[in-house]
């Protein structure tokens, strides 16, 4: 298969997002025009400067610029805005479903209410089926520098709408906030029915994925590259066929790799893992699940074989009932 039916083979392909944060998908365009219409002042004078802003050293140096940009979000249209965005996007990308983070903590904390949050999310996700070709999913994160308590109260305020909530996720910056420090939230949440993921061994240890594994209940890792230190962990993460939601434009961007080339996305393929390409923040690191599917493809010479993998690796991944997945697989 030569370079360009790969490119079409990939662009062509239907696919499934699980690692997306409707924060991260704010675009410099988007953020300016919620700015205006808010009456928010931007640090930013215009849209080089912001994208200049854009480089990295860490999460941490990511995540503090990410939590500002957030702050033009406050009405429920600006929800709304910001999810029809991203759903109209991927919908041009053949994504035939999608799993979306959001961070209630990041606007409650600022005096958005929950209700403001979910509401116009919501209203777009209803809408994307019929109008979009594309269904989707919410999965609330409790952000792991904030304390217990306060994602406790999170999990407090989301009970009335649990009905629009698949699971629950963690997520903000991994080292020193293992995952155990959430142990009774998650506990409580799963008592509530919620399926649980977390975020793990992206910057943090492989003992950080034991814990979501073990202690939290988890049904997926977000990230988890760091699992091939251990491989007993490998082991247990083959044995149960627990998914990884792999993002490689976001490890480089955020310098868990030096480049694609050195990233481990094939190495976890060939160890029998159920890896995914997902895009985590990609208004933020350049590249929506395409482009990272087509540079992780090009960077580690990923077969047809294993491209296609990637891609039933998702939608087995996914949280879509069984039924839903044959008809998504079927239409491949
Ligand atoms: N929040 C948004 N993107 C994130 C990431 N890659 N890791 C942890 N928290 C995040
Ligand atoms: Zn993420």
């Amino acid at each position: 298969m030569g370079p360009s039916e790969m490119e079409s083979f990939i662009r062509k392909m239907p696919k499934a997002e699980l690692h997306l944060h409707i924060e991260g998908t704010l675009e410099p365009e988007l953020m300016f025009a919620l700015a205006r219409r808010n009456k928010v002042q931007l640090r930013f004078k215009n849209i080089e400067e912001i994208r200049k802003a854009y480089r990295f050293k860490d999460l941490q140096s990511f995540l503090d610029i990410y939590y500002e940009g957030a702050g033009v979000l406050i009405e429920e249209r600006d929800f709304f805005d910001l999810t029809w965005a991203y759903l109209e996007r991927a919908a041009k990308e053949n994504v035939r479903h999608a799993e979306i983070f959001f961070d209630p903590q990041a606007h409650t904390e600022r005096g958005v209410s929950f209700e403001t949050v979910i509401t116009g999310m919501r209203r777009a996700l209803e809408d994307a089926p019929a109008k979009l070709g594309i269904s989707a999913k919410l999965i609330m994160c409790f952000l792991r520098h904030l304390s217990a308590a306060s994602a406790m109260e999170t999990l407090g305020r989301s009970l009335p709408f649990k009905k629009w909530i698949a699971a629950v996720g963690l997520d903000s910056s991994e080292m020193g906030h293992p995952p155990k420090k959430f142990a009774e939230v998650f506990r409580q949440a799963r008592a509530e029915g919620f399926l649980a993921v977390a975020h793990a061994g992206e910057e943090g240890p492989p003992e950080y994925i034991w814990q979501a594994l073990d202690v939290l209940g988890v049904s997926r890792v977000d990230h988890g590259v760091r699992c091939l230190e251990d491989p007993a962990l490998v082991q247990r993460l083959v044995k149960d066929r627990i998914p990884l939601t792999v993002c490689p434009l976001s490890n480089v961007k955020l310098r868990a790799f030096q480049s694609l080339k050195d990233h481990n996305l094939k190495r976890l393929l060939e160890a029998g893992l159920c890896a995914t390409v997902n895009s985590d923040d990609p208004a933020y690191f350049g590249g929506y699940i395409t482009e990272n599917m087509l540079q992780a493809q090009t960077a580690l010479g990923l077969t047809r074989a294993e491209v296609a993998a990637l891609t039933r690796n998702a939608l087995e991944a996914s949280f879509l009932s069984p039924e839903q997945k044959r008809s998504l697989l079927n239409g491949q």
